[in-house]
């Protein structure tokens, strides 16, 4: 069983990662941005309030992503564990998340905080391209299309760039990650959560390595 939050700026491969490690736990991938776009793609309330936070590249206000996160927690396939990518954002919504937690009588096990340097993060997010079907991400150039372009949803992926991935709203995203994010590191290395990685290296180099420092921990 395990129950893990993914840390570290935009476009670092959080998403990436998560996909295949929580098919290997069999734990839910819980995207609190993934949740965000397709409640915008189904034009409900909450997608629809989002929008101009998410195109802006600012964070959603905590109580919008809280009721999803707590919503999502709930549900049957999070009992056994999950991994939790992209929340919490920021102190309140890190002890929003301890809240939650204990009223469920769950602990959080490890923080995976991804580094990597900021020229890196701009060519990897502007080279992004996300399936909208699948919801995969893939990169022009360090993680292409297959060539039968084979979707997991069925037929063929549908790939699209993200608006947040246009170059005004990744510099922002950058900035708010500083200011917002940034804090949680050290909230929880003093709380002894926390597995720093280089997530600046190919791909798979990056995967094995998550998986060594899961294994050494426990
Ligand atoms: P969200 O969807 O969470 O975006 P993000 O945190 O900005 O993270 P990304 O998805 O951009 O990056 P990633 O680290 O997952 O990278 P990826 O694996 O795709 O949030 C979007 C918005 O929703 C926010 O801006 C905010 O408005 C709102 N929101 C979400 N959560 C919120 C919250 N808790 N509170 C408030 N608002 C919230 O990889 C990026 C690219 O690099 C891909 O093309 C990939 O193929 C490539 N790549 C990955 N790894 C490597 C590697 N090792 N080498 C080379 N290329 C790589």
């Amino acid at each position: 069983m395990s129950r893990l939050v993914f840390l570290g700026p935009p476009g670092v491969g959080k998403g990436t990662q998560a996909v295949g490690l929580a098919q290997d736990e069999g734990i839910p991938h819980i995207s609190t941005g993934a949740i965000l776009r397709d409640a915008l793609s189904r034009g409900t309330p909450t997608g629809l309030e989002a929008k101009k936070f998410m195109d802006a590249g600012e964070l959603v206000p905590d109580e919008v992503v809280l009721r999803l996160v707590k919503d999502r927690l709930s549900e049957d396939d999070a009992a056994q564990g999950w991994l939790l990518d992209g929340y919490p954002r920021n102190l309140d919504q890190a002890s929003a998340l301890s809240g939650i937690l204990s009223q469920m009588d769950q602990s959080l096990d490890h923080v995976i905080y991804f580094e990597c340097a900021e020229s890196e993060l701009v060519r990897r997010l502007s080279g992004r391209r996300t399936c909208r079907a699948c919801g995969d991400t893939f990169h022009v150039e360090f993680a292409p299309v297959a060539e039968n372009n084979s979707c997991k949803a069925g037929g063929s992926c549908d790939i699209y760039q993200r608006s947040d991935d246009q170059e005004d709203a990744i510099l922002n995203r950058l900035k708010v990650y500083q200011r917002e994010t940034g804090p949680l590191v050290e909230h929880y290395r003093e709380k002894g959560h926390l597995i720093v990685l280089d997530g600046s290296a190919p791909i798979e180099i990056v995967g094995s390595a998550l998986r060594d420092a899961l294994d050494q921990t426990g």
